[in-house]
């Protein structure tokens, strides 16, 4: 198959697999901005609004015309097809010679993963296994790619190995990034594939994911149907996509190999994103339904287990957690315990800066939704 894809001038080139997604598009952007020239991938999948999708791609000058698809920009292309296709793949890192990879596209979403497993297993464990194969073949510079704060679950509380890890990822599609970060960790010490994963968590900005709460509570009062929350107390990080974008950047630049990047940030309450919500409507007394923590949900999020804040390198906006390079000599580290790691906490939403009701509904005015309706 021949892909058709003219030869950049000498301007780095790099992979942004799943474009049309909500981080890719941003992304692409600012990488543009930035004099990169760019391939994007992305099999435009119906997990939501198609639209959405095509919309972003022809805001960066993408469009299909007559089965073919058109850039209007001389340095971005791009390419429609599933990550599950490694023909594809090879013949476009065997012909374009990438300097970097920031592997995005994924099947997202915790409660869809209960819904349709196959397709976590598909595209983030067989897709990403495929990624890391051509990286194989065709070295890369490096390949940043998307974890997510859901790679820990449940125990998180609970010291129950000399590690005290807390990886009991509680939904499939947390599972599917756990697996992840280990696989990356195993090419990244076997072929010394050069890999940084980015434990992302949600992410807000223009052009956003129609599955996210703050999305379905405005799209409930907009139909007036009425509001589920799990669980009023439930805390959750929250990333402007400015400092997403800036944390690929960084991860480009100063990743090293086997490396997981987190950035600091602050936290809120779904009791104070309702009340936000509420009060930018002005409608304080409308109807919530509160149905309780669902299988799947968690109250709070972890970023960074105890043991990773212990020997993570505090980077001021980062934490950077190194590959784990110790030896295989059990014995070592059974019977001698790491005093230090006692002093530390995980890194979680309930432990972090909580933002305050007035600072979410600043938040909130930033989204399309909220520019849709006509606010009194
Ligand atoms: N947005 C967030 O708040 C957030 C939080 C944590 C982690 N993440 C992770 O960051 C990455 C990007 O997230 P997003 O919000 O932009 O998601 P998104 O769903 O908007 O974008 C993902 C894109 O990947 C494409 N895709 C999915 N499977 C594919 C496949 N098999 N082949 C080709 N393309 C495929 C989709 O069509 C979609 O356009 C994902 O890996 C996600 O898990 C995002």
């Amino acid at each position: 198959m021949n892909l058709l894809i003219q030869d950049y001038n000498d301007k780095l080139k790099v992979l942004v697999t799943g474009i049309a997604g909500f981080i890719g598009f941003h992304l692409t952007k600012r990488l543009l901005d930035e004099g990169y020239s760019v391939v994007g991938f992305d099999n435009i999948n119906d997990y939501y609004d198609v639209q959405l999708k095509l919309d972003r791609l022809k805001e960066l000058g993408i469009e299909e015309k007559d089965n073919q698809w058109i850039s209007n920009k001389s340095n971005l292309k791009f390419v429609k097809a599933d990550l599950l296709d490694k023909e594809i793949l090879l013949e476009l890192f065997e012909t374009q010679k990438f300097d970097y990879v920031v592997h995005l596209a994924a099947q997202a979403g915790v409660r869809y993963s209960l819904e349709a497993p196959q397709k976590y297993l598909d595209s983030n464990i067989t897709g990403f296994l495929n990624i890391l194969e051509c990286c194989r073949n065709y070295p890369v510079k490096h390949l940043v790619f998307a974890s997510s704060s859901s790679v820990y679950g449940l125990n998180s509380k609970i010291p129950f190995s000399i590690e005290d890890r807390t990886d009991s990822p509680i939904s499939l599609y947390a599972a599917s990034k756990k697996s992840n970060e280990l696989i990356a960790h195993t090419y990244s010490h076997l072929f010394k594939i050069p890999t940084t994963g980015l434990r992302f968590f949600t992410v807000y900005g223009p052009w956003g994911r129609p599955d996210m709460a703050m999305h379905l509570f405005t799209e409930a009062i907009i139909n007036k149907k009425p509001i589920t929350v799990t669980d009023l107390a439930m805390t959750r990080f929250l990333m402007p996509m400015n400092k997403a974008l800036e944390l690929v950047l960084f991860a480009l630049k100063n990743g090293k190999n086997g490396d997981t990047f987190v950035q600091k940030t602050s936290a809120a309450t779904i009791k104070d994103i309702l009340t936000a919500i509420l009060e930018i409507f002005k409608k304080p007394n409308y109807k919530v339904e509160i149905i309780g923590t669902r299988h799947g949900e968690k109250k709070y999020e972890s970023l960074l287990t105890r043991e990773e804040m212990a020997r993570a390198n505090d980077l001021g906006d980062y934490f950077r957690i190194s590959k784990d390079d110790r030896d295989l000599n059990y014995d070592l580290f059974f019977l001698k315990g790491n005093k230090k790691i006692s002093k530390f906490s995980d890194y979680n939403s309930d432990n972090t800066n909580q933002l305050s009701v007035t600072q979410i509904k600043k938040i909130l005015l930033t989204l399309d939704i909220f520019n849709k309706i006509k606010l009194k």
